[in-house]
Formats: structure tokens, sequence, C-alpha cells
């Protein structure tokens, strides 16, 4: 990481930069290298998102406004560090005073470890695939502080922003680089990394386990699909265990019912659920909570080459259920439901799902939530809370029984498309049909928030990461 985050007890050399975050009411007492007539003069009141930058005594002074203390928030600290960062570009090393208002004060651990996810996540470039990159200049942050607390919340900000950054890396990777294989093997490198296990069933062993759905998919394909499964285990043994489902469609063309040229354009993005199985993953075995969690990535393109699937074929899933295709680009749901049924036999305490799964989902709510389904409660309370928390804003939608005939079939157990409206629920719907009805289950439809068609927030244009600091939040609090 080109950003290295450190504790320092007391201020910098006069010659270094000191940037101090504060709310409207602390500029009554403003810090005291600042003269207040400066402050009027400049026009600073503390606004959110105001930032103001002074020359004082040689010190070089810059205040990032956050508005009144009482609405202070993990997200407002987040987007106060990508201010910052994006702010001032050329600076080597920089002290910050993350500020004295009641929520900084109280929350002190969870205010800079989202200060420096902003830092962390807006500085992001994804500069792979550029013959001249340029080359990244070593930064030093120094939080003012001390203390274990305080240690742990840097090192958190750091584990959670390399798995956000890995999964922006994955999901911008072109469909034609990024393949199944080439997916698996990066996946299965990193994971070996950071102390999980891995089995990864090739196209032979996932004919061999029955996932037709997989293989349905994949017929149109010249390339290999994969499953991944990777496993993190606490060092103490856990009574809790997680499995994560991501769609993992490394290139959605919509197979024979075809998509337009605009509509084809972002699909490297399609496996935006599975990059951030992955990313959580690496997060959580980095910190370590005491929790099982397993990660299931079905992977495949979605092509349509001579022998694709044609709409109106049957395949049969993993669980044994058989889906009539009206739709080969509705074809998420159908890797999933192979996913879904092999977590079933897992006999979890939740199985959680995320997929860039349909453009309605993003028609109702948008580039920045995820539409959020699911048969229990507490597992949908928990998310909603980890929204909160990590600001990866997610929005409950129903999952209607009133809709689930629109799935039934004249020749097969169901169909894979619904009637034209409602489109993001009767997705749920199918994916409901292949989750054992004892576990709890939440579907996340990440179909807006994982790519960025115009930067936002922490993100610039492209792959967001999203989903990975909702999971591993939940994960962390289960
Ligand atoms: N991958 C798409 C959904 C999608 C759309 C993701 C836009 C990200 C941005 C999915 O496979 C798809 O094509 N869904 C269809 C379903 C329909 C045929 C029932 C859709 O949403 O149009
Ligand atoms: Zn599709
Ligand atoms: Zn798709």
């Amino acid at each position: 990481m080109p950003i290295e985050a450190k504790l320092s007890a007391k201020k910098p050399a006069r010659t270094d930069l000191l940037a101090y975050i504060i709310t409207k009411e602390e500029l009554d007492r403003p810090p005291s290298e600042f003269e207040a007539n400066y402050l009027e003069s400049h026009d600073f009141k503390g606004e959110e998102g105001q930032i103001l930058f002074a020359q004082h005594n040689n010190y070089s002074l810059v205040l990032i406004g956050i508005g009144e203390e009482s609405f202070v928030s993990a997200e407002k600290l987040r987007q106060a560090g990508v201010k910052l960062l994006r702010g001032i570009k050329n600076f080597k090393s920089i002290t910050v005073d993350i500020g004295s208002c009641s929520y900084a004060n109280e929350q002190k651990g969870q205010a800079v470890q989202a200060f420096l996810e902003g830092a962390f996540l807006g500085e992001y470039e994804f500069n792979l695939l550029k013959s001249k990159p340029e080359k990244p200049v070593k930064r030093t942050i120094n939080i003012l502080g001390s203390g274990a607390n305080l240690k742990k919340a840097i090192s958190r900000a750091e584990s959670i922003s390399f798995g956000v950054n890995t999964a922006r890396d994955f999901v911008n990777l072109p469909g034609g680089d990024l393949t199944p294989v080439v997916f698996a093997r990066k996946a299965s490198v990193l994971a070996k990394e950071n102390g999980m296990s891995v089995k990864v069933l090739d196209g032979l062993a996932i004919k061999k386990a029955k996932m037709g759905g997989i293989l349905g998919v994949n017929r149109g394909s010249t390339q290999q699909p994969r499953f991944v499964q990777l496993t993190y285990k606490p060092q103490k043994s856990s009574t809790k265990h997680i499995v994560l489902v991501g769609k993992g469609v490394t290139f959605d063309a919509g197979g024979l019912s075809i998509k337009t040229a605009v509509g084809m354009s972002t699909m490297k993005c399609d496996m935006g659920g599975a990059a951030a199985v992955l990313g959580s993953m690496l997060a959580t075995a980095q910190i370590a909570p005491n929790v099982k969690v397993t990660g299931l990535i079905p992977l495949t393109d979605n092509m349509l080459g001579g022998d694709a699937t044609r709409p109106g074929d049957v395949l049969r899933i993993k669980n044994g259920k058989t889906v009539e295709v009206l739709n080969t680009d509705a074809e998420g749901r159908l890797i999933l439901a192979d996913a879904l049924s092999v977590a079933s036999d897992m006999k979890a305490d939740a199985i959680i799902d995320l997929a860039t799964l349909t453009g309605a989902c993003m028609v109702a709510l948008g580039s920045q939530y995820a539409g959020l389904m699911g048969t229990d409660e507490t597992l949908i309370e928990s998310l909603k809370q980890a929204g909160k928390q990590t600001g990866e804003r997610v929005w409950h939608l129903p999952l209607p029984d009133e809709y689930r005939s629109q799935l039934d079939s004249n020749i097969a157990d169901v169909k894979n498309i619904g009637s034209n409206w409602a489109g993001a629920l009767t997705a749920g719907l199918f994916l409901k049909e292949f989750v054992s009805e004892e576990v709890p289950w939440a579907h996340l439809d990440i179909a807006g928030p994982a790519f960025a068609d115009a930067p936002w927030g922490e993100h610039p244009k492209g792959g967001t990461g999203f989903g990975v600091r909702l999971l591993v939040d939940l994960i962390e609090n289960f």
C-alpha cells in the first residue's frame, strides 16, 4: 500500500503538514495554530466537505469541516479522509488530529478506522493495464493518539481497504483477461497467502457434482467454468458458521438472449458479487474474528457459442430441481442456484449471497443502494446495521408470496424469469427456491453499487468493491 498509517504521540516538527478534522461547534475554540480572523476572512465555517489550507509559524495546516457535532458519524469521517487525500496530493508525511467532538472522543477507534478507510479507498487507482503507470509515492499518515485500541483501528482499516481494493481490481480487469480460470487461480493464491484453505472444482468436477446451472450457462463459452470454495477457520474452534455466495459471471453478453451493445459495455462487472466475497474473506482472514466463514464462488461467462443454452432448454440444478430457461440473460440466478444448494447442505448459521443480479434493482434503487431480501428478520436487521456503520447502503425489499406463481413453468419445476415488473423481487424469489428453509438467508442485489459509471464518495469510476465492508462488519458482529 502506498500509504502507511501509524500512531504519533505528539504534533509533528514544524515543517510537516498538520490536519484537523473539525466540527462547526469546535470553531468557537479553533486549534491554537489558527488565528480566528484568518478563518473568518476565508469564510471557513466547518461545513461538511469544506477544506482550508493555511501557513502559520512555519506550520502547513489543513482544516477539514465535518458539519454539526450532533450529526458526526463514521460515514462523515470516512468522507473527510477521502477529501483530505484528494485535496492534497503532494505530501510525504501528514499528521492528523481526528478532533475532539463527542463522536471522536467516545468512539475514537471507529472514528480513526473510518477516516483511514476514506484515505485508503479514496486514493485507489486502477493502473494494472497502463503501459506507463505513474509510480506510487510512499506517504505516511500519522494519527495523533496512542493505545492498543487505535493500533487495532489502523490495522483493521488496512485489512478492509486491502479487501475492497482487491475486489475493485478484480472487477476492473476486463472479461477477456479475468476468465473463470484466471479468477480461480488469482483467488487461490491470495487466499493461501492469507492463511485460508481453498478447493477449486474444474469443468469435469462441476459436471460430476451435477451443477447443471453452471454447466448450462457455460455451454455457449469456450472458457472452462470453475467453482471456488474458500474457508476461513478461526484459531479457537468456533461455534458459528457463515456461508457467503458470490455471483461470478466474468462477462455477461446475455447468451442467445443477447444484450444491446450499450447494455453489454460494463458487463465485466458481473462478477462483482464474487469479488466482494473474496475481498471480504481476505480482510476477515487478516482481522481473524472467531467465526468460521466459507465462500462459494461459481464462475463462468455467459456467451453465445454454437452450443449455447437455447431459450426453452431445461437445466437440472444441483439440488435436483429443474429450471426452464426462457431468457438466457437471467443467468446469474442459475449459477447461484447451484451454489445455494451446496451452501444449504452445510447446515450453516447464515447464508448471504451477493450478486449483480438485475437491472430492475438498479432502476428501483440507483447506484448507491443494494437491494436486500431474505428469510430471517434478525439477519436482515444485522445487515441494515452493518450498512449504517460501513456506509454501504442497503434497502430492504420484500419477497412476496403473491408473486411466486410468476415462476411456475409448464414443463419444469420453475422458470427463470417472472413478468415484466418487480424483476428484483422475482429474482429473489427464484433464489429462495434453492435455499434450505432451516437456514437464515439474505440476498443482496448489488447491480447498482458494484460498478460506478461516475465517481461517487470514496469510489473512482469502475469497480467499487461494494459489499466487502458490509460483510466484514457483519462477520465481526455475528
Ligand atoms: N448481469 C445482469 C444484471 C445487471 C444489469 C447487472 C445492469 C449490472 C448492471 C443480469 O444477468 C441480467 O441480465 N438480468 C436481466 C434479467 C432479466 C432477463 C429477467 C435484467 O436485469 O435485465
Ligand atoms: Zn444476464
Ligand atoms: Zn448477469
